[in-house]
């Protein structure tokens, strides 16, 4: 038996990883702060399944030791996802201090502390595979949205320094970067744009899929494949790596 600890995993990526795992046979331990109905749902689809939901604020304290207690009961951790749904979009000029600090907590202090605790988990189960979602604006920073920009590219350099001194304990962390994959955020965000320039959603989404090579959006069953396979033990020699899911977008380096 495998298990998963996958946080942010009720919708959209987060739930294609979960969905994709639990086919593999994992046994599940899903968080976010309302997890039941996508868990009933999974439980459904893949009725062999061992799932269960831990609801919570990921920038909670509460939240990490309940899901290490549950992977406890368990007696191994295997792999663990580190994703929650990201900051505000404000300009910079904006964000407040209290806010810095707040989107810091949830973004960088939460899944720092949540893989630090799992360490104890992965070295009892003979290593371990970590990785967080960051976005392909950590490569190249987008105006708006600045909390995303520094504290991502925060988080994706502690876990390369994870990496480092986790290699030799056979601990592999990653993380993976989204273009455009189409979630319910891409579809809210969508409308946001569309209403302040008073143009269709639509014509939101033919601009921003005619910049990408692949000329469309990705799915999140697409990049749940490249996620469930850095979490995987198939994954034997990738590690300290940010890799982009996002269809040959080209960013500025
Ligand atoms: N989709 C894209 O194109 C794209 C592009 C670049 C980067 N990203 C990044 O990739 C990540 C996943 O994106 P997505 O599109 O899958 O997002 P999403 O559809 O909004 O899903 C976010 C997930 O995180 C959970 N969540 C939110 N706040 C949480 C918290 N404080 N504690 C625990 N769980 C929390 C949500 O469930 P609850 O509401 O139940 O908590 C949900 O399961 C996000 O960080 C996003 O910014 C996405």
């Amino acid at each position: 038996m495998s298990v998963a600890i996958l946080t942010g995993a009720s919708q959209g990526i987060g739930f294609a990883v979960a969905r994709r795992m639990a086919q593999e046979g994992y046994t599940l331990i899903i968080n976010s702060r309302t997890p039941e109905r996508a868990v009933a749902l999974l439980q459904s689809e893949v009725p062999t399944a061992q799932i269960v939901a831990v609801a919570g604020d990921l920038a909670a304290e509460m939240t990490t030791t309940r899901l290490i207690e549950t992977a406890q009961q368990f007696g191994r951790l295997d792999a663990l996802l580190l994703n929650y749904g990201g900051p505000p979009v404000k300009p910079l000029a904006e964000i407040d201090d209290e806010e810095w600090r707040r989107s810091f907590d949830v973004m960088v202090v939460a899944p720092l502390r949540l893989l630090r605790c799992a360490l104890p988990l992965f070295r009892q189960s003979g290593g371990g595979r970590v990785v967080a979602i960051s976005s392909f604006t950590v490569k190249s920073p987008h105006p708006g949205i600045a909390l995303s920009n520094a504290l991502r590219a925060a988080l994706v350099n502690a876990l390369k320094t994870a990496a480092l001194e986790l290699g030799p304990e056979g601990i592999l962390v990653n993380a993976v970067a989204p273009g455009y994959i189409l979630t319910e955020r891409i579809q809210d965000w969508n409308q946001s744009y569309a209403a302040r320039e008073g143009v269709s959603p639509a014509d939101i989404a033919q601009r921003t899929t005619t910049g990408i090579p692949l000329r469309r959006y990705g799915t999140p069953a697409e990049i749940a494949e490249a996620i469930a396979f850095l979490l995987s033990p198939r994954n034997g020699y990738i590690t300290g790596q940010q890799l982009l899911v996002d269809g040959g977008l080209i960013v500025a380096a």
